[in-house]
């Protein structure tokens, strides 16, 4: 299968006054084309980092980034490449409609493979709310207009960076069983990021688990669960031992946190 995503040996260095930071040290990853992949990690590990350096927002100190053979900065050009932040991104005094055709504007009539935006808010499930403001909408509603903008120019890659962290637990549910029919009906290549172990297995075909600073990726579990996936699943052995590996990676084998000295006391 062709890797869509290919990382090698990637570092990535902050220059801070007092001293230099390393974010992302030699980071290797290989995303076949089509899947569902997540990462997974503790707070500053680098996670949006690494999703940064893919989206060609920053440029990597060291290493190398294929996306599908192209450089990021290529693939950025050739709109191959959408992106979903964890805060509302859309713009306030837009329509759902104007923020979701948004991308087709800036780029004009020549890419010519773009979705409509109705059939995009059609398939994020927004259709009768084509023209409220985003205020208008609830936190879910504006991460489903962020994920159609995401997919208006038909990207082969969607990069989303803990897109429901601030919904509540029974939206964020709703929103990943959307998220994976979108995912299916779209046929891009996925990466999540998230710190949430359940929804990264839940909605994977691997989940990768990074280590904090500097950030490295420690392992790998692949989730062998059928498709489509549903919710009682989530009650199901196979993924309860899914969960335990991811655990076991992030946190060790004998698991955090460990029993309290008697001397914390
Ligand atoms: N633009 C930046 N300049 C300096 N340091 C940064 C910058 N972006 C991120 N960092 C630092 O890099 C580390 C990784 O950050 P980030 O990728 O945001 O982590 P995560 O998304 O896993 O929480 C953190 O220590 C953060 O403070
Ligand atoms: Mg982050």
């Amino acid at each position: 299968m062709s890797r869509d995503i290919v990382l090698h040996a990637v570092s990535m260095l902050f220059h801070g006054r007092e001293a230099d930071l390393l974010a992302l040290d030699k980071v290797d990853l290989e995303i076949p084309a089509g899947r569902f992949v997540s990462l997974i990690g503790p707070s500053g590990c680098g996670k949006s980092t690494l999703l940064r350096l893919i989206a060609d927002i920053l440029k990597p100190h060291s290493g190398r980034i294929l996306l599908g053979g192209d450089s990021p900065r290529a693939a950025r050009l050739a709109r191959a490449i959408g992106v979903v932040f964890q805060a509302p991104t859309l713009l306030p005094w837009r329509t759902v409609r104007q923020n979701v055709e948004l991308p087709l504007k800036i780029v004009g009539s020549a890419v010519a493979r773009g979705a409509s935006p109705d059939e995009m808010i059609r398939l994020v499930g927004l259709e009768g709310f084509e023209n409220a403001l985003p205020h208008e909408l609830s936190g879910g509603m504006q991460q489903r207009a962020a994920i159609a903008r995401a997919l208006v120019l038909r990207p082969r890659i969607l990069l989303l960076d803990e897109p429901f962290g601030a919904l509540d637990e029974i939206t964020r549910q709703r929103m990943n069983l959307e998220l994976l029919r979108i995912w299916a009906e779209s046929g891009t290549t996925a990466l999540l990021v998230t710190h949430s172990i359940a929804e990264a297995v839940f909605m994977s075909d691997e989940v990768h688990i990074m280590s904090a600073r500097p950030g490295r990726i420690t392992g790998t579990v692949p989730i062998d669960l059928p498709r489509p996936r549903d919710l009682a699943m989530m009650r199901g052995r196979e993924f309860f031992d899914c969960v335990n590996k991811v655990r076991d990676g992030l946190f060790g084998y004998e698991g955090i946190p460990g029993p309290v000295p008697v001397e914390a006391f």
